[in-house]
């Protein structure tokens, strides 16, 4: 059966930006949608959400959901469990990007449309900061095996949804007027100005480790830095076989979730200020913005680690595209293969 036949859609998480990502993305395809129920909690009673042209009703109860060809579950985790036990129970296929269920092996974690199958109940789509490093890692490696990558997450406020981006614009507001700091936001600090050690990336390791294996030593570090959107990394992958800069970087070019960026001006087009004046480098945060691919660049070797076995690059990418647009493939393996 293929996705142009009618489908019921039901989406947990409509308010939030990971459910609003779906929806634009749904909205764009050519999915033939005859019906979407947008669900989030009891805050958003007798709001609306946009699609088709329409503006529908956020439903803050939960829907009834026999009938539905497929759920996506966009809340946070400590909702999802809940929702996945209603799915199951009336047997409609479920795709969770909450994370809630990604450490379970009986639950594929969906990194291609291959590890989609026709019966799956269940399917877990993995967090955007394994789904780029398990593509960059495979891609430098080749044919070969990754040995370890260690790397720093930089991730913005949209890291801790909504609320974080609320948090950051009102805190940056309030520093540029000098007025009173609003409370803290889900950070539980201030953000604004700030850089803060450490991010949660538990659920990224966990994740990497179950599509790497246990052969690969991951050390995966983070910050949160304050910018509105945006994930960045900079990573060092060692490899088994020897190999040279100029496969690496063919290698990543054609993988379909990457995009290499040379040196030079981001996507965004910005040239240097004066002749003469190095040209300003990306890819950074915001040439990702808005961009579906994974952008890499700064590739380099790092002949201290061994030679033709280590190197360095930067990525950048905007996680909740990545996301959204990952889960409409993966979906449509789903609904295709049923
Ligand atoms: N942010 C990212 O970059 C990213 C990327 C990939 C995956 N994720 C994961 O995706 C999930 C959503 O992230 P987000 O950034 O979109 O968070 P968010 O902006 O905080 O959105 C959370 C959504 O869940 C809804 N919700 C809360 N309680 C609910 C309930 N009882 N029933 C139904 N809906 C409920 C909220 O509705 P209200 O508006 O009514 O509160 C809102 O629509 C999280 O699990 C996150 O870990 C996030």
């Amino acid at each position: 059966m293929s996705v142009s036949a009618p489908r019921r859609i039901v989406i947990f998480g409509i308010t939030g930006q990971v459910g609003q990502e779906l929806v634009d993305r749904l909205d764009e395809s050519d999915w033939n949608v005859v019906e979407l129920v947008g669900v989030a909690s009891a805050d958003s009673a007798g709001t609306t959400f946009s699609f088709g042209g329409h503006d529908l009703d956020v439903t803050a109860e939960a829907p009834p959901l026999a009938g539905a060809d497929l759920v996506f579950l966009c809340t946070r985790q400590v909702e999802a469990l809940e929702i996945v036990r209603d799915c199951l129970k009336a047997e409609v296929a479920c795709l969770d990007l909450t994370g809630a269920v990604s450490a379970q092996d009986a639950v594929p974690l969906a990194y291609s449309p291959a590890d989609v199958t026709a019966t799956a109940p269940l399917l877990s789509i993995p967090s955007p900061t394994a789904l780029a490093w398990d593509a960059v890692l495979r891609a430098v490696a080749g044919d070969g095996a990754v040995v370890r990558a260690t790397g720093t997450v930089l991730a913005s406020a949209a890291a801790r949804g909504r609320a974080g981006v609320v948090a950051l614009s009102e805190e940056s507001i309030a520093l540029f007027n000098q007025s009173e700091s609003p409370d803290p936001g889900p950070a539980g600090q201030g953000v604004a100005f700030d850089v803060l050690p450490g991010a949660d990336l538990g659920r990224a390791r966990a994740e990497l480790g179950r599509s790497l294996g246990e052969g690969v030593a991951l050390s995966v570090a983070g910050a949160e830095v304050p910018t509105f959107v945006g994930e960045a990394a900079s990573v060092l992958i060692e490899v088994e076989a020897s190999t040279d800069l100029a496969s690496v970087a063919a290698r990543l070019e054609a993988h379909p979730l990457i995009d290499v960026v040379a040196d030079g001006p981001g996507s965004r087009g910005l040239v240097a200020v004066e002749d003469g004046e190095p040209s300003p480098v990306g890819p950074t945060m915001r040439d990702a913005a808005g961009e579906s691919g994974v952008q890499v660049g700064r590739l380099e070797a790092e002949a201290a680690l061994g030679e033709g076995t280590a190197f360095r690059l930067w990525l950048s990418m905007d996680p909740l595209r990545v996301v959204a647009d990952h889960a409409l493939a993966i979906a449509d393996a789903r609904l295709t293969a049923s």
